[in-house]
């Protein structure tokens, strides 16, 4: 490690006297990529703009300590917020917070992988149902026809005339009828692509068997993509990433206000959910061996905020009480108008929105599990920072949204970190604690799924009382296993206690894994916003727990979340744990589905305008089921 240096303020541009700003190189470890970058720009920010994923759930702000990368060259002096969120062994090895340093000189940085967004576990899956198949994209091959035998017809005439009076054509647009001399008359026929009655493309030959459309379920954190081939309605492939937004932070609102602070930071973030379905799509291509140009048509779901980046649509006021997006109804536009590189007029469906933070992702959740099908009353609660939830039968559908606050993403905990290779996902207590880690690596820290499992058993073994707190060690029952007691550390003042999961010699680290007294408080913060969410619906229907035939998990964490302890840990309504069922990523099918047929679009249509919007913030009956929700069960 080479000399310690004084930290300059991040984020204070340097000119020179000329007024041009001077650079400097940035190289990151250990992809090896090198930048020259304007001197004085915070690093964390270098990263994001230059396409280096350094891990974030703050965005930047400073509050979640995952943007850890160590210094090769030479060592910045560490800030006070280094000092909060590293280790002393980190800091004396060089690591620092890339939010709180400026590149004010030539500097190589490694970015650890642990952690790294590319490892996030993502969900393909989902609960899937039979339709109909009926895609919205229909192709006609016209086999050709000796034009002197009609002479008098207009060669548009020709291409219409093959089709029966109702399905005949009535739109071109001017680019595709500039083909139709040529491919008139091309001795191996044509192939018209319609939507509805226009006709978007025209190809040679006969490529009426070659259809395809992607359906795309743009998440905050990742982004799934299906390939279906609408001749069969057969998945052909899937793809998925983290999306890359995540280094503007996991929590939406976040996004929201920089879209809002910085005039370009929209235009970026559509720059960027474009670039990554186009790098999707072509992934989707060439995993099924098919031309990326035989993809007609693209649906897309997503929360309220990522549909208004991926559209670039002002999302100032979405921010802003009384949360009013731009449109909540569906939104038909051409792949080109927003820069997708499929055809240029195949038409991009964005399913509804419903209202308030609840969009078209929730839509997505109850089009696929039929949520408002029947007489009994279903609930489907898709956990994430904004628990979004709805509840429904065939008489009535309401939807909330619930600030559930990034913990359960692994922000404000200590050891908190996303569900990726290295990460605790599951945890026993009984004599001992068991748990499992995602790729089978050392612990180094804790995911969501793990922390609802470690409130549940923490209760059941009796290490924690119903609002919370650790018990004294003197406290603990007298039949309490002597390794649990080892584990539970009390340094000081009760809110100081904190659990040992894993010791620093297993987890392969220079700390051991702990779930801390702090920990505890923010998960209850956020279980407790979910299941006021899920309560406020209930009385709004006016019906109680005892009358929900079924609660859905839905999305990734509630896929991976073990239904007994969601229970257990009083995240979901109090039912028998047979009730409780994962959907996984139905929001996703829901997506599949509205591709697929044209009858599901028009169903995901009349839920988006049947639902009901319950909104929560401001609602004093919020507050007090917030507050009862947040002590645990008996
Ligand atoms: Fe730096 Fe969160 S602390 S990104």
């Amino acid at each position: 490690m080479g000399e310690m240096e004084a930290p300059t303020l991040a984020g204070m541009n340097m000119t020179t006297a000329e007024g041009a700003a001077v650079k400097v190189t940035v190289t990151f470890q250990p992809v090896g990529r090198s930048f020259k970058v304007a001197r004085g720009d915070v690093l964390f920010n270098v990263a994001a703009e230059c396409g280096v994923e350094v891990d974030t759930v703050c965005g930047g702000n400073g509050s979640c300590g995952k943007c850890k990368v160590q210094f090769q060259d030479f060592t910045p002096a560490p800030t006070p917020l280094d000092y909060v969120h590293l280790t002393a062994g980190e800091i004396a090895r060089g690591v620092r917070l890339a939010c709180q340093v400026a590149a004010d000189r030539d500097m190589v940085v490694q970015v650890p992988a642990a952690g790294a967004r590319s490892g996030v576990r993502i969900l393909h899956h989902g609960v899937t149902r039979d339709i109909e198949l009926r895609p919205n994209i229909r192709k006609v091959f016209v086999p050709y026809e000796n034009p002197r035998l009609r002479e008098h017809v207009s060669d548009w005439d020709r291409l219409r005339l093959v089709l029966p009076r109702k399905l005949r054509p009535v739109d071109i647009s001017l680019r595709v009828l500039r083909k139709l001399p040529g491919l008139v008359r091309n001795p191996a026929g044509l192939t018209m692509v319609l939507t509805g009655r226009r006709v978007i493309e025209l190809e040679p030959g006969n490529t009426a068997g070659e259809q395809y459309g992607v359906a795309f379920d743009v998440g905050s954190t990742t982004i799934v993509g299906f390939l279906m081939d609408l001749a069969t309605g057969a998945e052909a492939a899937v793809a998925s990433a983290v999306n890359r937004q995540s280094a503007y932070g996991d929590d939406i609102i976040g996004r929201l206000s920089r879209s809002q602070r910085n005039p370009e930071g929209l235009g970026k973030l559509h720059e960027m959910v474009i670039e990554q379905l186009n790098g999707l799509i072509a992934d989707l291509a060439s995993r099924a061996g098919i031309p990326a140009d035989r993809i007609y048509e693209v649906t897309v779901v997503g929360n309220m905020a990522m549909h208004h980046f991926l559209l670039q649509l002002d999302s100032t006021y979405l921010g802003l009480a009384p949360y009013a997006p731009v449109i909540r109804e569906e939104y038909v536009v051409n792949a080109a108008d927003i820069g997708l590189s499929i055809r240029p007029e195949a038409p991009v469906f964005v399913l509804p929105n419903i209202a308030g933070f609840v969009g078209s992702d929730t839509v997505g959740v109850m089009l696929a599990s039929d949520l408002g099908a029947g007489a009994e009353y279903r609930m489907a609660i898709d956990v994430g920072t904004n628990g979004e939830m709805a509840l429904a039968n065939r008489e009535r559908l309401i939807a909330c949204s619930a600030p559930a606050g990034p913990a359960l993403e692994g922000a404000r905990i200590r050891m908190g970190m996303r569900a990726a290779p290295g990460a605790i996902d599951h945890v026993r207590i009984g004599s001992d604690v068991e748990i499992t880690v995602i790729g089978g690596l050392p612990p180094v820290g804790i995911c969501g799924s793990a922390l609802i499992d470690i409130v549940a058993q923490l209760r059941k073994a009796g290490l924690m009382n119903r609002s919370g707190a650790f018990l004294r060690k003197s406290e603990l029952p007298p039949d309490t296993p002597p390794r649990l007691r080892e584990r539970l550390i009390e340094a000081g003042q009760r809110k100081h206690t904190y659990f040992i999961l894993a010791r620093a010699q297993d987890a392969g680290g220079e700390t051991d894994v702990v779930i801390t007294q702090q920990d505890i408080r923010e998960c209850q913060l956020a279980k407790g916003a979910i299941r006021a969410g899920a309560m406020l619906l209930l009385q709004e229907m006016g019906i109680t727990e005892n009358d929900l035939a079924e609660v859905q998990l839905a999305g990734a964490f509630g896929n991976f979340l073990d239904p007994e302890s969601a229970l257990r840990a009083g995240l979901t309504p109090n039912v028998p744990l047979d009730r409780i069922r994962s959907v996984g990523n139905a929001a996703g099918v829901g997506a599949k589905l509205a591709l697929l047929s044209v009858q599901e679009r028009k169903r995901a249509i009349r839920i988006a305008q049947r639902t009901e919007h319950i909104q929560l913030s401001g609602s004093a009956a919020f507050q007090k089921a917030f507050t009862v929700a947040m002590q645990f069960p008996t």
